[in-house]
């Protein structure tokens, strides 16, 4: 594995784990700590090792947000030519592989929208978040005025993001729907890893599909979207994940998945 500065990598079997690992800045989104990120996920994407992901910050943060320190005193043409923000997510967007956030701490801005990226986010008891964009004089931009709105709904959404202060606890974050689960701090990044291991557990192609498929309820009409899910669900029969999965269960077994 390359040598990172800001980030942790580990591997327990087939999951992979990344944590923010920037604690005097509150793990806030700097370049280069997005470019590690970035450079992880697609390392982690690649390897037919790992079957799922988990991102975590620390108990105190995931992210504090983009690094506001950096980025306070650059100018439109500088974040349009680079695509600012937009180079943040790409990689995480297209990742194939499922990524579970361990939300523990502040996860405000930037962080919040970190966490939206991922598939699941798992929660901390004293996780909060937040879009406190509005009170630096500019809105959410990667993702917030989206992902959190299709999360959490228009009310909610707008509160948050126009009062830039009105938060979320863990169990708010529960009961609006923006995460699936709460768990004691301590305990949090353990139970991501055996979520992630049971989804890694299972055939990395149906996996992918079914992400893949979840996806598209994001981007399409109902009758498009139950099409492509149609068309993925037939072409899982020519996989022999698919011809073991229900041999398996004929023969009242376990499957034994190859990712094949
Ligand atoms: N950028 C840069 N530095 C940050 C930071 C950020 N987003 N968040 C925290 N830090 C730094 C602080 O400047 C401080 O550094 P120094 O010790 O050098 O002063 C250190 O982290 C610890 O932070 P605090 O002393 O502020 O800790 P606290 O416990 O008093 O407060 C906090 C914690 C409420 C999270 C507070 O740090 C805070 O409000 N942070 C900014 C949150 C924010 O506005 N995020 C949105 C950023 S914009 C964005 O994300 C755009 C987007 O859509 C992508």
């Amino acid at each position: 594995a390359p040598a990172y500065g800001m980030i942790k990598t580990e591997t327990q079997g087939r999951v992979a784990v990344i944590t923010l690992n920037r604690p005097k800045a509150l793990n806030a989104l700097c370049s280069e700590l997005f470019h590690e990120i970035n450079d992880a996920l697609a390392r982690f994407d690649g390897d037919d090792a790992i079957g799922a992901v988990v991102l975590t910050g620390s108990e105190r943060a995931f992210a504090a947000g983009a690094d506001i320190k950096e980025m306070k005193d650059t100018q439109f043409i500088d974040n349009y030519k680079a695509n600012f923000l937009g180079h943040w997510t790409a990689q995480i967007s297209q990742m194939r592989k499922p990524i579970i956030a361990a939300v523990n701490g502040y996860a405000l801005g930037g962080g919040c929208e970190l966490a939206m990226m991922c598939d699941i986010i798992y929660a901390g008891e004293k996780a909060v978040f937040g879009q406190p964009e509005i009170t630096l004089g500019v809105i959410p931009g990667a993702g917030g005025t989206q992902r959190l709105t299709h999360a959490v709904g228009k009310s909610k959404a707008m509160e948050m993001i126009l009062t830039g202060t009105v938060n979320l606890t863990a169990a708010e974050a529960l009961s609006s729907g923006l995460v699936s689960a709460v768990f004691p701090p301590d305990k949090l990044v353990d139970e991501a890893i055996k979520t992630a291991a049971k989804i890694a557990a299972k055939g990395a192609v149906s996996v992918q599909m079914a992400k893949e498929a979840i996806n598209q309820a994001f981007e399409l009409s109902l009758s498009s979207g139950l099409h492509f899910e149609r068309r993925l669900f037939q072409s899982g029969f020519a996989t022999k994940d698919q011809k073991e999965g229900m041999a398996a269960f004929a023969e009242k077994r376990k499957p034994n998945f190859t990712n094949e």
